[in-house]
């Protein structure tokens, strides 16, 4: 006790010598920087950043959470982290975890999901964790969450599993039990004794609690708010404080007291959408370039387009929900037609535009752009490269 009030008297004193390297030298030894980022955490937040638009805080939650995993000095006998995801409809909470399994084990669908919802009725929870031996139709239940199943995507450099427990506003009391169980000491029984085992897991689990107050604080009502540039500290806390007391309102203590993190999404912004429009573009085109080998193509947007589809796209309820039914509905169908009628071929560069006058998506294919199929290959590694490289690059008229 002693020694550390000396510490905290004698240490500006001490910090006294700067070597050669520009290192802090005291009496204690060599200043250390706790806030310095690996490469690996570093690369990690941006490829998260690359795919979930606005929620950078969000993103470095669960960057930390990663790198006290990596680290290996997670509490034992727990999950590797319990993060509570809170935010309105359609702002990014499944995308995160979806886009986490996909950087660090190699697929977004890397990942253990319980929808809650499906789970309301407590006779339900066999579909979880099977049946009792001697209980009827034991036998023909498997259960859904196993130590195979919550392994599956463990590869020799990573042993870590996400699951995700989706809308756990509505989970019933049963569920509540089992989760609890897996929030505190890491393990399931199962219906036949068998136990799982959760302690290379990070659990996430996302609910709307609150959001319906949140959006009040934004101006502008749910979302998109034009005065909102950037980030601001005070509205960010005021958001923090209204989530958090939602979800201690309506969770019992001793689930909160077992949560690690409450990470609160913000609302999107009509910049966010415009990013998150170069995304899903991008996306269509991965599907187009994975499609059967005699239909790939590539397709690029106006500015014009892109304005349409973002104008279809906001909608302050869903969040960005609306903005991917809009290319579905508008993008993607009309381009299905256009394959399905081989107006579109192999090698085609097709130009999407807006008629203003029709009020829709119109389409062009460019015959001096079009590539021979023998030039399909170099094609497809340009592709491979250019969606690493940044959406308006690739998708710039
Ligand atoms: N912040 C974001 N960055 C990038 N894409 C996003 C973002 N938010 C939403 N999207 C897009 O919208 C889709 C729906 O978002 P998501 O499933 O993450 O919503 P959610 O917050 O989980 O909503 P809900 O509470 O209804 O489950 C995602 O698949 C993604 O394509
Ligand atoms: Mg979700």
């Amino acid at each position: 006790m002693l020694w550390n009030f000396g510490c905290i008297f004698l240490l500006p004193s001490l910090i006294a010598r700067l070597e050669g390297g520009g290192k802090l030298m005291s009496a204690l030894g060599i200043m250390l920087d706790p806030t310095r980022k690996s490469y690996e955490i570093q690369s990690f937040e941006d490829n998260l950043r690359r795919r979930v638009v606005g929620q950078d805080r969000a993103i470095r939650q669960l960057a930390r959470a990663y790198q006290v995993f990596k680290a290996g000095i997670a509490a034992p006998g727990r999950p590797l982290a319990n993060l509570l995801l809170l935010g309105p409809t359609g702002s990014g909470k499944t995308r995160l975890v979806e886009a986490a399994a996909e950087v660090l084990l190699g697929s977004e669908r890397a990942i253990l999901k319980i929808d809650c919802a499906e789970f309301q009725h407590s006779h339900e929870i066999s579909k979880l964790i099977g049946s009792p031996p001697g209980y009827l139709g034991h036998r023909e239940t498997h259960p859904l969450i196993t130590q195979e199943v919550l392994d599956q995507y463990h590869s020799e450099s990573l042993k870590l599993s996400l699951v995700l427990f989706d809308e756990i506003e509505k989970a019933s009391d049963s569920l509540w039990q089992l989760l609890l169980g897996i929030l505190d000491k890491a393990t399931l029984t199962l219906g036949d004794n068998q136990r799982v085992d959760f302690t290379r897991c990070m659990i996430f689990m996302t609910s709307n609690l609150g959001s319906q107050e949140m959006a009040k604080l934004v101006e502008g009502g749910l979302g998109f708010a034009s005065t909102m540039q950037g980030s601001d500290p005070e509205l960010d806390q005021k958001i923090y404080r209204t989530a958090s007391e939602a979800a201690r309102r309506k969770f019992t203590p001793e689930f909160m007291n077992r949560i690690d993190r409450v990470i609160v999404f913000r609302s999107l912004q009509r910049e966010h959408l415009e990013q998150i429009l170069d995304i899903e573009l991008r996306r269509v085109q991965e599907r187009v370039t994975l499609a059967a080998e005699d239909r790939q193509f590539i397709f690029r947007c106006t500015a014009a387009a892109r304005d349409f589809l973002l104008e279809e796209g906001i909608d302050v309820k869903f969040g960005a929900r609306h903005l991917k039914r809009a290319i579905e509905r508008h993008l993607v169908f009309a381009l299905s037609n256009l394959i399905a009628t081989e107006q579109i071929r192999l090698g085609d560069v097709v130009t999407v535009d807006f008629d203003r006058s029709a009020s829709r998506l119109v389409f062009f294919r460019d015959e001096k752009a079009a590539l021979v199929p023998a030039m399909r290959l170099s094609a497809e590694k340009a592709m491979s490269a250019a969606s690493h490289a940044t959406p308006a690059a690739l998708l710039a008229p």
